[in-house]
């Protein structure tokens, strides 16, 4: 199997690059804009076009500062939008089927409940509607695609929620962290394998592909504390608001992996097993 690889410098794309060398694949990888710039159309179709023979594109490459984007929308349209949409038209030309990299962030957060694949989107923020503009360019412009809706990412390489509570909680007596905010973490390598099955499993469409179970910022640093053997009494609670950050957050994103149970393919671990694995390998 020939696999074209956006992003393959951001946390996710490295995670793919190190599950799939398991497995037997070629992975033809774009690691940044020096390799591939996404926002310029001709760079796109040509480099990409020039890739022969690709079963699958996996789009993970993204403008992800969320704050960022609220200041400058235009960078996070350019480049999760536009972008997204010279993807499509690439493989339109050499017929590679693409896998897009979304996020929970296309909700509004106001459901009781998880979200499903069924649900209606209605982002908050200028990042969740730069990306729900990529999914609905690969919802147009192709018969055959996959969009995967994750969520909360953590693994090994980057910054990443598990990393910095297991790093600031040893040389800081308090840390504040969020409680009333609720969502699905999802272990990268746990995500690229989750992808790895839907792309195998040749039913296009919409996927929400996250660890199982559900958590708050606030429980699941309590987790990762009590894991490490360290005092919860150094977490203070905070609300989203109490930040003072430009982009709003869903309240809830939670994302129910429904679609992943009607095709019957296996289940997630849950997130507490993916965090107890990151922090077996951090700490070893
Ligand atoms: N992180 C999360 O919690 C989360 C949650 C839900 C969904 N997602 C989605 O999951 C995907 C992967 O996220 P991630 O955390 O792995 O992101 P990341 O670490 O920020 O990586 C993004 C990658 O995209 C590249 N990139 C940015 N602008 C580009 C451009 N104009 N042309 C080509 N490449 C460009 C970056 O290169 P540089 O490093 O050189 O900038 C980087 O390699 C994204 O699509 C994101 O929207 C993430």
């Amino acid at each position: 199997m020939k696999i074209i690889l956006t992003g393959a410098g951001g946390n996710l794309g490295q995670a793919i690059s190190r599950v799939y060398e398991r497995k037997d694949v070629e992975l033809v990888k774009f690691r940044n804009e020096i390799d591939l710039d996404l926002t310029n159309r001709l760079d796109v179709l040509g480099t990409i076009g020039a890739v022969k023979n690709a079963d699958f594109l996996i789009h993970t490459a993204a403008y992800t500062n969320v704050d960022g984007a609220e200041k400058n929308p235009e960078a996070a349209f350019s480049v999760n939008s536009t972008g997204s949409q010279n993807i499509a038209l690439a493989c339109q030309q050499n017929g590679a089927v693409p896998v897009y990299i979304s996020t929970d962030y296309v909700f509004d957060g106001r459901k009781n409940t998880a979200y499903d694949e069924f649900d209606q989107t209605n982002p908050i923020n200028v990042y969740g509607r730069s990306k729900l503009a990529g999914e609905y360019y690969f919802q147009a412009l192709l018969n055959k695609y996959f969009i995967i809706r994750t969520s909360w990412l953590f693994g090994p390489e980057g910054n990443n929620f598990v990393r910095r509570v297991y790093e600031e909680i040893k040389v800081k007596d308090e840390l504040p962290v969020v409680y009333n905010h609720s969502g699905s973490p999802t272990l990268t390598d746990d995500l690229a394998q989750g992808i790895w099955e839907v792309m195998r499993s040749g039913a296009y469409g919409v996927f929400h592909l996250t660890n199982a179970e559900t958590t708050t910022w606030y429980d699941w640093a309590g987790y990762i504390l009590e894991l490490m053997g360290e005092d919860k009494d150094k977490l203070r609670p905070v609300s989203w608001d109490d930040l003072g950050l430009p982009a709003a957050r869903p309240v809830n994103s939670v994302l129910d992996n429904l679609n992943r149970r009607l095709q019957k393919l296996p289940p997630a671990p849950t997130w507490k097993e993916a965090t107890a694995a990151l922090l077996h390998r951090l700490t070893t």
